[in-house]
């Protein structure tokens, strides 16, 4: 234990108790314990005690190579010191040329022939808010259609798209002319069908699309992630994807992807969509792109580039740092074959955690691609619901969630109810820290099956 932590053990409650007492409510996952992290490397975070956890959160997403990656650092490091601009709003400068560069790399060739690209920094919403807007003003259109148990961030317009009820109860006034559709879920299925639900799904889509009756005005765009994240770790199935492609192609409607979560290898393909082998007309990115620093931009076919100077702007959109970081990310990602071995890493997780639904009744559903897992926590003595599996339960996944904690495993829960369980590591997790993360997991189960 280094000097300044052994001289006062209660510095944790301390410190603790001082930001718990001034942050807002809206708190949460750091509500739930008292604990103070100083130290982190790779996937492990150290707190004020010294004590490791394996981390299975990575800042929701955002360390695709975990904590303090040397190259990163290394990367940032130099251009500290090197005199170059920090910030540039949206001048050019060799950082951003090099971050271009590398970012058209990491797209499929088919989409970046004609994209083009929106900064839009620091966060993932406005992202989202600058899509909004973007195709509202291309296609002279108002209306967006988003999905049941999306989420797009908590901005006005991203959280009009989202589905959690929560963060958006006593809101009036968000966004106008969202309308909702189900999103494929064969666990829990909207029409009570199952696997074969997400024929319904586009059936009712293709509906929508084209009634003249079905009271939705032409929507600018479409607004989908490949895997819902927060809303519960729920895949799209590909046949899902390329329909849904087909029918907003048909009927003229842009398709935005948003890979804020999903994109730079987390499912095992640089972007989720390329699974599905279909170009959207948008992406929209965070998180993974700026290696740590905050960064947001929106990618776009060029038929769409309705914008006049001064149209979208944004003080905090030349964030030299998060690109020289996300550069050195995106090196990594292109070079080392981290992808592939996302794709090996998640068909080996999907065993391991089929075995613990096997052996726990709790685990209703496994689920998830890449190195984006959930598992859903179900109360195995409740009443079935249409598909015939028992309800949610969050205060279990809850308990769960906490006993990980215990055993040194940080993971959140998601979805609806909070009750599922969420495996979202950096990339570079290895083969024995993935055994590791089962272990812990396993010993929480096994904890409050009792
Ligand atoms: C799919 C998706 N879209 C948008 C957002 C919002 O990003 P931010 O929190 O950076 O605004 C998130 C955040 O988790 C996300 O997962």
């Amino acid at each position: 234990m280094s000097e300044h932590r052994a001289a006062d053990i209660a510095t944790t409650s301390a410190m603790y108790d001082f930001v718990q007492e001034r942050e807002s409510a809206a708190r949460t996952y750091a509500n739930r314990f008292k604990l103070v992290f100083e130290r982190a490397s790779g996937m492990r975070l150290y707190d004020l005690e010294g004590r490791e956890y394996l981390d299975c959160l990575a800042a929701a997403g955002t360390l695709a190579l975990g904590h303090n990656h040397p190259r990163i650092q290394g990367a940032v490091e130099e251009f500290l010191g090197s005199g170059a601009l920090q910030q540039a709003l949206d001048l050019t400068t060799p950082v951003k040329y090099h971050f271009l560069k590398r970012l058209y790399q990491c797209l499929p060739a088919r989409f970046a022939e004609n994209a083009r690209v929106q900064f839009c920094g620091p966060t993932g919403a406005d992202a989202i808010e600058a899509a909004l807007k973007l195709f509202k003003t291309a296609t002279k259109r108002n209306s967006i259609i988003a999905f049941h148990g999306a989420y797009h961030g908590m901005t006005s317009g991203s959280l009009a798209l989202t589905g959690n009820l929560t963060a958006k109860n006593f809101m009036g006034g968000l966004m106008p002319d969202v309308h909702f559709m189900p999103y494929p879920h064969p666990y829990r299925c909207p029409f009570g069908l199952g696997v074969e639900g997400y024929r319904a799904s586009l059936a009712y889509m293709e509906q929508v699309l084209s009634d003249p009756e079905s009271g939705i005005t032409l929507p600018a765009a479409v607004v989908v992630e490949v895997v819902q994240g927060e809303g519960g770790v729920i895949p799209a199935p590909i046949d899902w994807l390329r329909g849904l492609r087909r029918i907003t192609a048909e009927a003229e409607v842009p398709l935005i992807i948003d890979e804020i979560q999903t994109g730079f290898g987390r499912t095992g393909e640089m972007f989720a969509f390329e699974a599905a082998d279909i170009e959207p007309d948008a992406v929209v990115v965070s998180k993974a792109l700026g290696g740590g620093y905050p960064l947001a931009l929106m990618l776009y076919h060029k038929r769409y580039d309705a914008w006049t100077p001064g149209a979208h702007a944004g003080t905090f959109r030349g964030n030299q740092i998060a690109m020289v970081a996300g550069t050195a990310t995106m090196d990594i990602l292109l070079e080392d074959e981290l992808i592939k071995a996302v794709q090996e890493k998640g068909e080996y997780l999907a065993v391991r955690l089929a075995e613990l639904a096997d052996r726990y009744p709790r685990v209703g559903d496994v689920r998830g691609r890449g190195l984006m897992w959930g598992l859903e926590i179900v109360d195995p003595d409740g009443p079935l619901d249409m598909v015939g599996n028992p309800p949610p339960d969050g205060m279990a996944a809850r308990a769960i969630q906490r006993e990980c904690l215990a055993n040194g495993l940080i993971l959140e829960t998601g979805g609806r109810h909070g009750s599922v369980v969420r495996i979202l590591p950096p990339l570079i997790i290895n083969p024995l820290e993935l055994d590791e993360v089962v272990a812990r997991l396993d010993r929480a189960l096994c904890a409050i099956h009792g």
